[in-house]
This record gives C-alpha cells, structure tokens and sequence, in this order.
C-alpha cells in the first residue's frame, strides 16, 4: 500500500464515536485507502474528537500539538479533524491551526475521501452540516476480529439537558432502519461476535414505524439465542415496563443496565432539564429489581453543576446508597458553550467540586465493593475475553451484569463461556475458579 493510501485514526469519546470510526474507515476502504497501526507509516493522519467535557477537549488538544510537531519534518502528510470538536468550533478550528488540513464533522463523513484529494491538491477540506437524516444505514462498518461488536442503532439527541453538548455536536436524534439492524447483526454472527452493544445517546427512544426500542432488542436477541446483547444509554424518563419485561424474557440480554441519574437532588435535575424527579427514579428501580432481581446497575453522576448546594450533595450520596449501584461514572461539571447551563453561574469551587468528587468516588467504592462480595459463594457464568493483563495464567472475561471476572486458564479460550466459583472480590473486580473446567 502506497503511503499517501495509508490512514492512521485515534479515537476519543464514547462508543458512538469508536462506532463511528469504523464507518469511516469503512468509506475509506471503499476509496481504495487501508489503516495502519503506526503514525510514521501513514500519509493521512485523522483524530476522532470528543467534546463533552473541557478535559476531553483539552487530551484531543495536546494529541493535535504532537501531530503538528511531527508535520514539521513529515509535510507531506494530510491531518484531519473528526467528530463532535469539528461541530463545536467549526471553521475556526481550521483556521486558527493552520497544520489541520481537514475538518469532518460526525454526519459528513461520506465525503471524506475527496476532502482528502482536495487537501492534497492543497485546498483546506470543509464540512461540517449537520444532517437530520444521514444514519450511514448503507455502509458496513469496519471492524477489527473480536468478540464483542458494537453497532448504532441511531444517532443525535433531542433532550437538550442543560449541562450537554451532544445535542449542538451530534445533530437531531434519527433512528436506524430495523431491517438494516438486523442484518448488520447476522453479519456480524457470521463473522464470528459473540457479543453485541446496541448504542445511541438515548437508545429507549428508538423508534422504526410501529416499533420501539424493546421490539428492537427482542428481535436482536431472537436471531442467535449464543450471541449476548447489551444496550446504552438508557433515559430513565423513557425506560418502559414493556422493555423490563422484554430484558427479563430472553437469556441473551444481558441483565445490566447503564442508567444515569446525574443528581439525587429534585432542584437540580430541573435545572439540569432531566424530566424525572428523584421519586420517579427510584421507583424505576424497584421495579426493575421486582422484574430482573440480578440486574447490574450503574449511572453516571454530575459532582458540582451551578447552584449545587452540600445539601443537594448529600441528596446525591442517599440516592447512591438507596440505589446500590454496582458501578457509578463520576464528572465534575464543565460549562459547555451554548447549552443552558452556560447562562448559569458555574458558583461550585474547582476545590469543593473536586471534594464532592472524591466523597462520591469513596463511597460508591464501597457500595461496589460490598455488592461483589455478595456474589462470593455463588457460580456465574462468564464470556471468557481473554488472558487476564495482570497475570499470564488467568484468563478475564464478564458476567451479564457487566462484572469482571478473574479465574485461572483452564484449557478454554476467547469466546468460550465458562462457569465461574466465585471466591473473592474487590470493588472493581470477582476473582474465582471455573467449574466443569475443559479438558
Ligand atoms: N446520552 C447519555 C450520556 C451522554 S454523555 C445520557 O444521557 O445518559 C455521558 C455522561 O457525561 C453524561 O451522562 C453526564 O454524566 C456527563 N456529562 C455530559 N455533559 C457534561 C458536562 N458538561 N460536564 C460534566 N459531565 C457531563
Ligand atoms: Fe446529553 Fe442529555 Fe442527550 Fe444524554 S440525553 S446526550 S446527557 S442531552
Ligand atoms: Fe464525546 Fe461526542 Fe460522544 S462529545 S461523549 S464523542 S457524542
């Protein structure tokens, strides 16, 4: 393959974004161009962008200043900017880093490969429309072997909570085709997964005709009773009786479900524009539990959104201690241009932001905790991913509520199921010995 046919891609942000990369190396390919896993083998070099936080923001930043670096003595080579930045700062991204040859944002990727001609005949490529209908539903995304696959099911969001740039930097919310779901699902079956996330921002609003999100996931998980689903985001504003029912009956989807809360203090949800209050919620949670007793739950927590007060703080902590979360995702607010909340005083100090972050982390550390070492004494059954990165002689897989599991090697391998004793845990992860093991 010839150097200036050659793409080296990183990717920041969440699981849309590394969906989405394998989309673009899927238009790529098309165009005759093939990845390389080393930067100085590449003549195109694209960065995946996240934009949801000014943390992330500022990793992506630091990476594009080593990029530029090595384009001083390799000038030949093309830089792209991908993802939800390119919708954030649009042209003047470009303009102001004079290096970046290219900008695509998230619905514009079809037309990467003549932005790359005509950055070589040295014109900056341009596009960043947002679309309220491009879904990629014809292109086969590129993935890498594996066992676990992840295909979106649709794109955008619509909430517009007051804190996220999602809505500005990935466009309306637009579901898939059902029919293109499904076969993108006997694909990747044939191709050997075994696993499959079905992702969105807000994946129980998906809507094809007369079908919703649980006839979705009923109709994902009928193809292959062997192939395990997983979903996310879930809303808990939209997470229905009928898709807890649908999750029950059938064994292949996975009993874990990611719902974030964001803050256990009424006042705050309304001005983070949450459409639920903490009672809704909590009530949302017994009835899954009433409904799928072993579910694995987690959520993701905002520590410090404007007007946050030690109360509405210690409303957050009781909510995690009367949910018991198996995991929790923790933030601290960063105020995002255009939303809502940017109006707001941001009047939480970095200091107590960054305290309340830390006594959320520490006692959620010891929910999680306990909740693995009630699984001590009990077999479960695990998909094995593969050598342990600790230890050469164990092996690592998950259990369906998305736990880690520990055990030594014993003659399986990746893809396997295995079932697991469980003998010790921290908070992170179940450490075990497999039963019936292979011989
Ligand atoms: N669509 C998903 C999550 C999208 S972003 C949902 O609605 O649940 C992932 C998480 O990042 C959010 O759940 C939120 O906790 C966090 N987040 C989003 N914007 C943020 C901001 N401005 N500051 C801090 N955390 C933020
Ligand atoms: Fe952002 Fe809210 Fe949409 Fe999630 S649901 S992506 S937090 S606007
Ligand atoms: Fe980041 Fe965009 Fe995902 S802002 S979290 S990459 S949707």
């Amino acid at each position: 393959m010839h150097r200036s046919r050659s793409i080296y891609i990183e990717t920041y942000g969440c699981q849309m974004n590394m969906a989405d990369t394998e989309v673009v190396l899927s238009i790529l390919r098309d165009a005759g161009f093939a990845r390389v896993n080393e930067l100085n083998q590449a003549g195109v070099v694209l960065v995946n962008t996240c934009a949801i936080r000014e943390n992330a923001e500022q990793r992506v930043i630091g990476r594009l200043g080593d990029f530029h670096h090595y384009k001083k003595t390799n000038p030949e080579i093309i830089i792209g900017v991908l993802g939800c930045m390119v919708e954030r700062y649009r042209k003047d991204l470009i303009d102001s880093q004079e290096f970046i040859d290219i900008i695509a944002g998230p619905d514009e990727y079809r037309k990467l490969p003549a932005l790359i001609e005509s950055a070589r005949r040295g014109e900056k490529g341009i596009a960043t429309r947002l679309s309220r209908s491009e879904k990629y539903d014809d292109i086969v995304p590129l993935r890498k072997a594996g066992l676990s696959a992840w295909i979106a099911i649709m794109r955008g969001c619509n909430n517009f909570c007051t804190y996220c740039v999602v809505p500005f930097t990935r466009g309306r919310e637009r579901s898939r085709s059902r029919s293109s779901i499904i076969g993108e699902v006997e694909d990747i079956i044939c191709q050997g997964f075994k696993e499959v996330t079905l992702l969105g921002q807000n994946v129980n609003s998906y809507r094809d005709g007369s079908n919703d999100f649980s006839d979705l996931i009923g109709m994902v998980a009928d193809v292959d009773k062997n192939l395990r689903v997983r979903f996310m985001t879930s809303h808990p504003r939209d997470m229905s009786d009928k898709l807890i029912e649908t999750i029950a009956s059938r064994s292949n989807i996975c009993k874990y479900i990611h719902l974030p809360v964001q803050s256990g203090s009424d006042r705050i949800l309304a001005l983070m524009k949450r459409s639920y209050t903490v009672e809704y919620y909590l009530d949302l949670i017994r009835k899954i539990r009433s409904v799928i007793p072993e579910a694995g739950l987690s959520t993701d927590i905002i520590t410090g959104f404007p007007t946050e007060t030690k109360d509405d703080h210690k409303q957050t902590i009781d909510l995690l201690q009367k949910v018991g979360y198996d995991g929790a995702y923790t933030f601290i607010y960063s105020p995002r241009e255009k939303t809502k909340a940017w109006s707001m005083t941001d009047d939480v100090s970095h200091e107590e932001k960054n305290r309340r972050l830390e006594e959320i982390i520490n006692i959620q550390r010891g929910i999680s905790l306990h909740r693995n070492r009630s699984m001590i004494g009990q077999v479960t059954q695990v998909l094995v991913e593969g050598i342990s990165k600790r230890s050469n002689s164990d092996f690592c897989g998950r259990t369906d509520t998305n736990k880690m599991v520990v055990f030594p090697r014993n003659g399986n391998i990746a893809g396997d199921y295995a079932d697991v004793r469980i003998e010790r845990a921290n908070s992170a992860t179940l450490f075990g010995t497999q039963i019936h093991a292979v011989c």
